[in-house]
């Protein structure tokens, strides 16, 4: 009888704590300076040797498309090119991070895929390589094969870890309605006004362990150049119920909501839900042993 191997990984979504874009570099994207956190809600990536045929991607999301165009796909067909290791696979993703929300989702389970089959085959391939592989199918993808806190640069795929961000509650509320990252790039070349996050204090207050004071420096400059009413009425609820600061993540539309207080962020919670289809609440996570 033939044992087929398979395993299940978890592909975290993240949150951008702030999001700087220092200008346009010459390969056409921009040059980002972005303080990333990897948070506690997850995908399930679940990968399954097949006997032969190229990557079947399932998922319990009926919109997911799940051919070329799925960034786990791409990650499949890119570690084959990259390993040599072509194994056929069956990959099964349980989708609990909304898609095209601004938490890096679709990049996550990418991740997950280049970790998972870098297990199955043995292949032995290190984190660095592993990124490498990453950035070629998007920006977020090796900040979601490291995880953790990390301050990312260039396309957003430069990485430094940083140290972690101080336990506390986050809640997610994605509104209804979906954004285009490059429409939100374009928009912000054209915007005037833009208000620059402090970096380099939430960067020390992290040092610090401080989470007011890297609450008081959170900043998103996406929010200036395409400000959205849905984003800034979840903003106002979540700070109207004690929350120290209340973003967007990445090019939106999800909101984020800092809380020390476990019944503020369950208040919160109800009161989102009156306005928006996604509402969750969950912590920061760690980084990844051994990277
Ligand atoms: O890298 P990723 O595929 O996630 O990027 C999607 C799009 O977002 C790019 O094609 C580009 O239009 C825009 N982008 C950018 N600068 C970045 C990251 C993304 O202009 N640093």
């Amino acid at each position: 009888m033939t044992v087929r191997k398979n395993l299940c990984m978890r592909a975290y979504g993240k949150i951008n704590l702030t999001l700087d874009i220092l200008g346009r570099m010459e390969n056409g994207y921009h040059e980002v300076e972005m303080i990333m956190q990897q948070v506690s809600l997850y995908d399930s990536v679940q990968i399954s040797e097949k006997t032969d045929g190229p990557a079947e991607i399932s998922s319990n999301c009926p919109w997911l498309p799940s051919d070329g165009r799925n960034l786990a796909y791409k990650a499949a067909e890119a570690f084959a090119r990259a390993t040599g290791y072509d194994v056929p696979v069956k990959i099964r993703i349980g989708k609990y991070i909304p898609v095209a929300s601004g938490l890096a989702g679709g990049s996550s389970d990418a991740a997950a895929v280049l970790r998972g089959l870098n297990i199955l085959t043995k292949a032995g391939l290190s984190t660095e390589e592993l990124c490498k592989i990453g950035r070629d199918i998007g920006s977020d993808v090796p900040f979601c094969i490291t995880g953790g806190t990390a301050l990312a640069t260039g396309r957003g795929d430069e990485l430094r870890p940083l140290p972690p961000m101080p336990d506390c509650r986050i809640l997610l509320a994605k509104p209804r309605l979906s954004v285009s990252t490059p429409a939100a790039y374009a928009e912000f070349d054209r915007a005037k006004n833009i208000t620059h996050p402090d970096t380099a204090s939430c960067i020390q207050a992290l040092e610090h362990g401080d989470l007011a004071a890297l609450a008081a420096g959170m900043h998103n400059v996406f929010e200036d150049s395409s400000p959205i009413p849905e984003v800034e009425k979840l903003k106002q609820i979540m700070k109207e119920h004690g929350a120290l600061c209340a973003n967007m993540s990445g090019s939106g539309p999800t909101v984020f909501g800092i809380f020390t207080d476990e019944s503020a962020v369950l208040k919160a919670r109800a009161a989102c839900r009156a306005c928006a289809p996604f509402v969750f609440y969950c912590r920061p996570a760690a980084r990844r042993r051994g990277g």
